[in-house]
């Protein structure tokens, strides 16, 4: 890894995509594929924060999937909390925030209960925030944002042309988290899937074909190195970076 700790991204973003092809190619339900995915969630929450990372934001499941067949869905929700019921105290202890982030009122009071439950545990830890989006969508965070403001507006609170960008990403569900500065994605597939859209403005992108449950140290690495080797410009030459 890079020693130059400048190098390493504060935030990185992750649609964790492959797990239904990876099962599928061992002849295996794509629930078996979310097992696994679990494993490999764990090793990069671990890694990520050992490199320095201060904020992880892992897509989890996002407001289309709830279109999946529907035990794949009730599986995935007894993954979501079972994975929180074993795992909070060793995140914990390590040091690890965890936030989610979407529209939790979707969920089972019993899967709403424990997001409480690990999020008020966590709640002071410094190492690293992970943030879950879980029915989460870019195109909901904006528009739920734009509404709260909206009211503000109503009430007087604010006026229309108070709203600035700064004012605008307080109400974004990741309001308080710096943007992120590498947004990976596995599996191969070269889209956003209406992920963060308004904060992944001036990211680092890093696809690779690599499928989740096989995403390894190695690849992680990989990504880290991408990211130290990419020059960020926003919107600047390159001659005046120099300078
Ligand atoms: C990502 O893996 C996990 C979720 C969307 C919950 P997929 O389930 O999308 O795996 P593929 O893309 O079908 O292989
Ligand atoms: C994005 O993956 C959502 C998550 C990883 C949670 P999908 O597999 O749902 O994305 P599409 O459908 O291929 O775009
Ligand atoms: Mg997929």
């Amino acid at each position: 890894m890079s020693d130059n700790s400048a190098q390493v991204p504060q935030h990185v973003a992750i649609i964790m995509d492959g797990n239904g092809r990876w099962a599928q190619k061992r002849l295996m339900p794509r629930t078996y594929g979310h097992k696994k995915g679990v494993e490999a969630t764990r090793q990069a929450i671990s890694f990520y924060a050992k490199s320095g990372v201060s904020q992880l934001t892992l897509f989890a499941f996002s407001s289309e999937n709830w279109n999946r067949p529907k035990d794949e869905v009730s599986t995935l929700m007894s993954l979501f909390i079972s994975s929180l019921q074993k795992n909070t105290e060793e995140l914990h202890t390590n040091g690890i925030r965890i936030r989610f982030i979407g529209d939790r009122t979707a969920f089972s009071e019993k899967l709403i209960n424990q997001i409480e439950e690990s999020e008020k545990i966590t709640l002071n830890n410094k190492v690293m925030t992970l943030n879950i989006a879980a029915n989460y969508g870019g195109q909901w965070d904006i528009l739920q944002a734009v509404q709260k403001l909206a009211q503000k507006v109503e009430s007087r609170e604010i006026s229309a042309a108070d709203i600035s960008s700064e004012l605008f990403v307080t109400e974004l569900s990741l309001a308080g988290s710096p943007d992120p500065d590498l947004f990976i994605r596995t599996g191969g597939e070269k889209r956003i899937s209406n992920f963060l859209l308004w904060q992944i403005a001036y990211a680092e992108l890093f696809f690779t074909d690599v499928l989740w449950p096989d995403f390894s140290v190695e690849e992680m690495q990989q990504s880290l190195e991408t990211f130290a080797s990419r020059q960020r410009r926003f919107g600047k030459t390159a001659e005046q970076l120099k300078a």
